[in-house]
């Protein structure tokens, strides 16, 4: 079977693939510009960009000129090709500011999830950019587009569905979590078409997002009858993606029986690996820190276990021993650090 390209908006990939906006500094300009050379959607994670002094007096500023800085970067070395987007998270303190920093910069599409992104279509006004919200169900769908409806007569230009064995963070409840057969991909499929066909948006894509390995697991979602996929713990193995190489090989070593969900200080449950600083924190302890900004709307740090944001910029860095190792249930399937056109040849037909 040839694989399908994937149309959003007045925008085209060659293959049916979404690289996943992976923070902190993992999804970046450099895997965003290779996949869009080798033929998918390359995405920017637009969280803890910011250089870490600078952030601590003035967090939003410095995270509009680095984010500013990386999609300059991505579209140089991708060539000024498309498509590129970035990846915004409503629980993002600077949300309203990350949305219109990017549109300011010219990028081809938002992705916006953790959260129901309602004020997106107002921040991006009346830009050309595509609006692409994730959502974990039907309902929860519904209620986001009937308000884009409502409010800004906006429709979604693709929707991505997040399944329950996805990487990072879950759109679902523990009792959903240890039940996934009651929320999987196929049956979230039916519920979204429906909302979709009664709302007339029955050609817009919608993507899976969950566990995608290979070119079979894209057949496979595709069967279903979505449009495509999008890839995230896959992808954070390759040599673009923005990790220091010791965290690469964690992810390289890593087993389905290392997959484990904790409750993260956005708000949500998260799918993490079971590193060092997860069983701190499985094991009741609390990590020192101080919150040097706020960058999420929903934490309140002087509560939570430890600081996200730190822990990100220590997998980021290579430090194992505090970083937090966000992985999806098929991390096992990840075999060594390889080149991303290697993976993107093997969509060849
Ligand atoms: C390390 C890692 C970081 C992630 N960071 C973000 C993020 O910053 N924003 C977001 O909306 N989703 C984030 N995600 C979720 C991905 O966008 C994507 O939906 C998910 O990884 C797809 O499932 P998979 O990991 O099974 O491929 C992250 C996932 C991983 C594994």
């Amino acid at each position: 079977m040839k694989l399908p390209s994937l149309k959003i908006r007045n925008l085209e990939s060659r293959f049916p693939v979404i690289q996943a906006g992976m923070g902190v500094r993992i999804g970046n300009s450099v895997l965003s510009a290779a996949t869009i050379r080798l033929g998918g959607y390359g995405t920017i994670a637009s969280v803890g960009l910011g250089d870490i002094e600078k952030s601590k007096t003035d967090f939003a500023n410095e995270s509009n000129r680095v984010l500013a800085e990386e999609i300059r970067k991505s579209r140089e070395l991708a060539g000024g090709k498309k498509p590129l987007g970035v990846n915004i998270m409503v629980a993002l303190s600077n949300y309203k500011e990350m949305v219109e920093q990017s549109v300011r910069s010219g990028v081809d599409f938002i992705i916006s999830g953790a959260g129901l992104p309602i004020p997106l279509p107002e921040y991006v006004g009346n830009a050309d950019v595509a609006l692409i919200p994730v959502i974990s169900s039907g309902r929860a769908l519904n209620v986001l587009l009937a308000a884009w409806k409502r409010k800004f007569n906006r429709a979604p230009d693709a929707v991505i569905v997040e399944g329950p064995f996805n990487g990072g963070h879950l759109g679902f409840t523990l009792e959903q979590i240890d039940h996934p057969e009651t929320c999987s991909l196929e049956i979230i499929f039916k519920d979204v078409k429906q909302v979709m066909n009664q709302m007339g948006y029955g050609n817009v894509p919608v993507l899976a997002a969950e566990m995608i390995s290979c070119r079979e697991d894209i057949e496979r979602a595709l069967a279903i009858g979505y449009n495509g996929v999008q890839i995230g713990t896959h992808f954070i193995a390759s040599e673009e993606a923005g990790l220091d190489h010791r965290s690469k090989e964690v992810y390289v070593k890593a087993r389905r029986e290392d997959v484990t969900v904790i409750k993260s200080p956005v708000g949500l449950p998260v799918r993490v690996l079971k590193t060092p600083l997860v069983n701190r924190v499985l094991s009741g302890s609390r990590e020192k820190f101080t919150c040097p900004y706020r960058c999420l709307r929903t934490c309140n740090p002087g509560k939570v276990p430890f600081c996200i944001a730190k822990a990100l910029l220590s997998t980021w860095r290579g430090d194992v021993d505090n970083g937090l190792y966000m992985a999806g249930c098929n991390v096992e399937a990840i075999k060594e650090i390889y080149p991303l056109e290697k993976f993107f040849r093997s969509l060849e037909d």
